[in-house]
């Protein structure tokens, strides 16, 4: 069928045509009247720059708790007669918020760095075998585990209306600082004459738990409060775990990442519960989650595929594996009170409830 260009447009927009041919411009974007015309953005720190907190205080642009559209019209744009109808399901500000999410975007984006780049590659040396396993089982591990956080974020993203932005964009930096964590510790892995080593299928349980939660909260506890703050508490002792200055530098970089995940998680559980509409039986349904869900920190910390290459690195090597522990004891109590506090920061009491408990087992 051959298509001429006089059938190709709609009746309004040959009308546009004929009038633009008769040099008849339309204008009516440039003739309506905004109250809002005339906002000025100020910087208010000049070595950051423009930043999303300075947007906002300009002109936040008419933020609702519960916008009825579902567009992806800016808020504070002139709307459209007909707008579609994007089948957001996250359509309240409490389902996804956390009041510290803008400056979180500004700090993310502020400090992303390259795997490729930014870590001195060259200077790793070979390490006893033993310390390499270690070190490549952790990397492993690490590998499997950091895309949770990409795709656990990703599959939610497009749900939130997006009168939310500021959420949806920091979630964007999530899932890229993600895709950097696979990258270097996969790297690792292959840098240093090791190599891959074990999957372990308890943590993959836990990372389909997450993937497959029923709603945003509920996985973004389980992911951002409990899982990455576990990493986070990995990281925090990486000065302890690295051999080098190229183990350390991949510790350091990815420490700053995964705390501003935990701290968008603990806020946006808080927002959650101070904000929801019935909040008792939001704590009780959440208890009941952590009930079960807390009982993997010492899952994850009685498995040998973690807890012996950990008191290697620790230790200094397999035949100090002995003092290794002594530190990985002390890793256990750092878990249980750093998920407790974030759990009380959050207004979420879990101390007088949890079964998991404060002396490990060995
Ligand atoms: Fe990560
Ligand atoms: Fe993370």
């Amino acid at each position: 069928m051959v298509t001429t260009s006089e059938n190709i447009y709609t009746f309004e927009q040959q009308q546009y045509i004929d009038s633009l041919k008769k040099g008849n411009y339309d204008f009516q974007w440039l003739k309506d009247e905004r109250p809002t015309w005339g906002i000025r953005a100020k910087i208010k720190d000049p070595e950051r720059g423009l930043t999303l907190q300075d947007a906002n205080a300009a002109y936040a642009g008419e933020p609702e708790d519960a916008p009825k559209l579902r567009t992806m019209a800016p808020r504070g744009a002139v709307l459209g007669p007909d707008l579609p109808d994007m089948g957001y399901t996250l359509n309240e500000k409490y389902l996804v918020w956390a009041e510290n999410v803008v400056p979180l975007y500004e700090e993310a984006v502020a400090r992303q760095w390259s795997a490729t780049r930014d870590i001195p590659w060259d200077e790793l040396k070979p390490l006893p075998e033993d310390i390499e396993r270690a070190q490549c089982q952790i990397s492993t591990l690490l590998t499997e585990i950091e895309m949770i956080a990409s795709d656990f974020p990703a599959k939610w993203l497009w749900q939130m209306n997006q009168h939310f932005h500021e959420v949806k964009m920091f979630l964007c930096t999530q899932a890229m600082d993600e895709a950097r964590h696979l990258e270097v510790f996969r790297k690792r892995a292959l840098a240093n004459g090791g190599g891959l080593m074990h999957c372990l299928t308890g943590t993959e349980v836990f990372l389909r738990t997450i993937l497959h939660a029923p709603t945003y909260i509920q996985g973004s506890f389980l992911m951002h409060v409990l899982g990455e703050g576990l990493v986070l508490d990995i990281f925090r002792g990486g000065e302890f775990l690295a051999q080098n200055k190229v183990e350390k530098e991949i510790y350091r970089l990815c420490m700053q990442d995964e705390a501003r995940h935990v701290s968008y998680g603990t806020m946006h559980l808080k927002y959650f519960f101070e904000h929801h509409p019935d909040r008792e039986t939001a704590l009780a349904e959440m208890h009941t989650l952590a009930d079960v869900a807390e009982m993997g920190i010492p899952g994850f910390l009685t498995n040998p595929f973690i807890v012996e290459p950990l008191a290697v690195l620790m230790g200094g090597g397999a035949k100090h594996i002995d003092r290794g522990m002594d530190a990985v004891r002390l890793i256990w109590g750092r878990m249980r009170e750093e998920y407790l506090s974030r759990c009380e920061l959050a207004g979420f009491d879990r101390r007088s409830r949890t079964q998991v408990p404060e002396q490990p087992p060995y």
